[in-house]
């Protein structure tokens, strides 16, 4: 299967005082090694579709149809690490199991070479900077060898250099070695420079897909500008 179907996915979250619903009857297709981006208001249940793709949260009805054997792993604004040791460490001990020590250690130098930590391996989490930090998390979680990472705003901490730094390096770590991204951002440009697709799921629940041609992904190309008016008209209807 190339891909994750989301069909007829229904969540409502029930407190003491009120029942919401955030999807209704959702239906989504999501192609597999590819970079999907989810746009939309704040508050239209993108954490939610994440938490569910990733299994943290159960639908009320509907279904999730992952291809089989494929695992996750979740990627947050604050990077979360292991503090108290190495980067080589920290991204060793994310290696999935039945590796020996020297295969892990092997691992985890090609993981610091691609996300551009390789003269860093000795360097503890707060000696690093934010940009840094992320992009240790970012190894993490190429680490686990699950095929799809799930990105909740991943770079919404960081300052703009440090986060043009942080898109490059995960484009050129998908084109390397592609995985499922799922993507949240609220920031257009970076949705369009990023994204082979884009869901723009609306307030009533339901959910538009828009593919992104490569020509796009370049800000100053016509195609940009084309593709961020369409997007823009999508998120306002
Ligand atoms: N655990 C929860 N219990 C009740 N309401 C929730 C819970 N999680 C999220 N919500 C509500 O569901 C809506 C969608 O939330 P969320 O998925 O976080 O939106 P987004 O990520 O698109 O901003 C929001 O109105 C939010 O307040
Ligand atoms: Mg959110």
């Amino acid at each position: 299967m190339d891909e994750i179907r989301v069909e007829h996915l229904q969540k409502i979250y029930q407190t003491e005082q009120a029942k919401r619903k955030i999807f209704g009857d959702l239906n989504l297709n999501i192609p597999t090694g590819k970079l999907t981006v989810l746009a939309g208001r704040s508050g239209c249940g993108k954490t939610t579709l994440l938490n569910l793709l990733g299994g943290l949260d159960k639908p009320d009805g509907g279904e999730i149809i992952l291809p089989d054997d494929y695992h996750s792993t979740m990627l947050y604004p604050e990077p979360y690490l292991i503090t108290w040791t190495t980067v080589l460490n920290n991204i060793s001990l994310a290696c999935g199991a039945g590796l020996t020590p020297l295969e892990r250690e092997k691992q985890a130098r090609g993981l610091m070479e691609l996300v551009g930590l390789s003269d860093c391996e000795t360097m503890t989490p707060a000696q690093m900077s934010s940009g840094m930090k992320q992009r240790l998390a970012l190894a993490r979680a190429l680490a686990t060898q699950s095929q799809l990472l799930l990105m909740d705003e991943p770079f919404a901490a960081l300052d703009f250099i440090t986060r043009a730094e942080m898109q490059r390096q995960l484009l050129h770590v998908q084109q390397e070695a592609p995985r499922t991204i799922v993507f949240v951002t609220h920031q257009l440009d970076e949705a369009i420079v990023m994204a082979d697709q884009i869901a723009v799921i609306h307030a009533d629940g339901s959910a538009v897909m828009l593919s992104v041609d490569a020509s796009a992904h370049e800000e100053d190309s016509p195609a940009f500008g084309v593709m961020k008016k369409a997007v823009m008209a999508e998120c306002m209807k």
